[in-house]
């Protein structure tokens, strides 16, 4: 179970499928900010796979300095230096055409979680989009047996982790005026869920 915590080969796998839908999904964003980048594994192949965006990753301060140094053999001018973001204190201005965070809202608690959707939420242009990665629940349904498993596992290391219900990520969203757009299946029973902000906010 821990090696899907943070783990950089999940990473390594997980990236092509990603971004394979990412390149249809952001064809016409420019500006990205990825939160809980990790070690960079996916700011690294955005640049590659969308070289039209400028990929601002940023990471929680207490894993900021990780994320730096991963990064500090690039100085391109779309891979900018990293931001220090705790999504729970001040964002970025932006504006941004995309907010992107794999594997992260099963990791933050339900107070990060919902200060994800109103940060993203401020900080996209009209029409933007929420794109997140990772292990999801739908309700009243039965989770996979990987992902049960890994939503006990979570739970049983920290009562405030755990994996998210789309129907209660999606009522988040809908009073930010941020609607489900797409929820693509991704390889081991993972999903690509974006939101779309409203065209006129
Ligand atoms: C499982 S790791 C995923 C890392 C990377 N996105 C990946 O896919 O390899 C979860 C990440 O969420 C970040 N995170 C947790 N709480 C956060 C918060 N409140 N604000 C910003 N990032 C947070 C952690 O620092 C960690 O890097």
């Amino acid at each position: 179970m821990s090696a899907r915590i943070g783990d950089n080969s999940a990473a390594q796998r997980n990236k092509e499928p990603i971004f394979d839908a990412l390149v249809e999904h952001l064809a016409h964003a420019r500006d990205v900010l990825e939160v809980g980048a990790g070690d960079a594994t996916h700011a690294r192949y955005a640049v590659e796979r969308l070289p039209h965006c400028v990929w601002q990753s940023s990471e929680a301060p207490g894993h900021y300095r990780r994320l730096v140094a991963a990064l500090a053999d690039r100085s391109e001018q779309n891979l900018p230096r990293p931001l220090a973001l705790d999504v729970r204190a001040a964002w970025p201005a932006g504006p941004y055409d995309a907010v992107f965070g794999a594997n992260v809202a099963h990791i933050m608690d339900w107070t990060a979680v919902e200060a994800l959707f109103s940060g993203a939420a401020r900080v996209l242009r009209p029409a933007g989009r929420l794109c997140l990665y990772g292990p999801f629940l739908r309700r009243g349904k039965p989770p996979e047996t990987g992902n049960a498993a890994f939503d006990a596992a979570l739970r049983d290391r920290d009562p405030a982790m755990g994996l998210r219900e789309i129907e209660a990520l999606d009522a988040l969203g809908e009073p930010l005026c941020l609607s489900r757009v797409a929820d693509i299946a991704m390889p081991s029973d993972n999903r690509l869920l974006i939101w779309q902000k409203a065209a006129d906010r």
